[in-house]
């Protein structure tokens, strides 16, 4: 029986209960072995989820604990098994070992690696970027038709909780956001074909394992345009430069060559207005679900990028932070007329046809970065 110190207590979540009364209920007893087992808590959002990493001797698994079914998500890693994305090398998901509906638990295989959010805190941002444009390119040659929609509309509707939840804690933060939401509103791509979605690819959830990118916690996936995940990738990075100004060289390599490794994948424009859908949703991230009390301090940034990637070509954004210092470059600010997307690196042109993954060309390290 594992310490169970690290169990958090949250009747929501009924696995943690038989974890505390037996882990043989939760766990196969194929998958623990007879050694020791260890269970480190990695995540806990009262009331939805929690996960552990499990070591049992040799072995390592993640162990999802959730409040709702997670059967869906369950079935998304099995057809993802089956279609080829759960292997043993090249671009995978983690392997799917367990599944217990009533005590809503997933049991998986743990794919070990650094995130590319500590990649890019190291400083390797062309790799990171290189990992997650080489994600998108092999889930964009499988046709996987499940789960809900995930475009426009889902994000939409994300981004009038996230205004709203802004506003609530910060009046000039929830008007700015709103002006982004209204661009928004007015500037909706048109959907081109649809195909799975991860729904929160966010930097922390692509890991490098050495031979190719492993994307897990799939709770959120969806029906969309292959833009949801790269701009809701490319939103985390910027979210990683104004959090990490010594990472900012690395978060722009990382754009950088995300962008131009997924060109003729993903189309400029519409990445921008997804971009800035997921820079609003990052903004208000943890006040949505009332985690958190306070505006995280780069709110203002990032709405800020959003207002300006979400305003139609030519366009300057109405609002100005009451609060921005330098008056003068503030106002000229706002009377501007600019072109679309002040990308750290962005090109501009139409979306050219399908081409290969260059990672496949290329052969994506073999190695992982130390
Ligand atoms: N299969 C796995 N392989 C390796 N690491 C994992 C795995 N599953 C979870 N983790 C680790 O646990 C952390 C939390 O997992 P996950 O993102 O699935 O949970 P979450 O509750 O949705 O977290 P968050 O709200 O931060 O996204 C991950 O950032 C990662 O470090
Ligand atoms: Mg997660």
């Amino acid at each position: 029986m594992p310490s169970t110190a690290e169990l958090p207590d949250d009747p929501r979540l009924p696995a943690l209960a038989a974890i505390r009364d037996r882990l043989g209920q939760v766990i196969p007893e194929r998958e623990l072995g007879d050694g020791p087992v260890e269970i480190r808590l990695c995540n806990h959002v009262p009331g939805s989820r929690a996960t552990f990493e499990v070591r049992t001797g040799e072995r390592r698994l993640a162990l999802k604990a959730y409040a709702e079914d997670p059967t869906p998500e369950a079935e998304l890693y099995r057809h993802l098994a089956r279609v080829g994305l759960a292997g043993v090398s090249s671009a995978r998901v983690p392997r799917l070992l367990a599944v217990h509906p009533t005590l809503r638990v997933l049991v998986m295989e743990w794919l070990d690696g650094p995130s590319l959010s500590q990649l890019v805190r190291r400083g390797d941002g062309e790799r990171a970027g290189r990992l997650a444009a080489s994600w998108l390119w092999h889930a964009s040659r499988r046709r996987v038709k499940r789960g809900p929609p995930c475009g426009t509309g889902r994000l939409l509707y994300q981004v009038g909780v996230s205004v709203a939840a802004l506003g609530a804690s910060d009046r000039d933060l929830g008007a700015a956001a709103k002006v982004a939401a209204k661009s928004l509103v007015r500037s909706q791509p048109r959907e081109r074909s649809v195909g799975l979605v991860h729904g929160t690819l966010y930097a922390r959830h692509i890991l490098d394992l050495g031979d190719g990118p492993g994307v897990i916690d799939w709770q959120q996936f969806g029906q969309g345009p292959v833009e949801v995940d790269a701009g809701m990738f490319l939103a985390t990075i910027s979210r990683l430069a104004l959090r990490h100004s010594d990472a900012a060289g690395a978060a722009a390599r990382a754009e950088e060559t995300f962008v131009s490794r997924t060109r003729g994948l993903v189309d400029p424009l519409a990445l921008d207005w997804y971009r800035a859908a997921g820079l609003l949703h990052l903004a208000a991230s943890g006040l949505k679900t009332g985690l958190k009390r306070f505006v995280p301090p780069e709110a203002h940034a990032l709405v800020a990028e959003a207002a300006r990637r979400a305003a139609p070509a030519g366009a300057a954004p109405a609002f100005v932070f009451p609060e921005t210092p330098r008056p003068f470059a503030r106002i000229r600010s706002a009377f501007t007329i600019r072109s679309r997307t002040p990308s750290l690196v962005h090109p501009v042109g139409p979306a050219a046809t399908t081409q290969p993954d260059p990672d496949k060309a290329r052969g994506i390290g073999g190695t992982k970065p130390r």
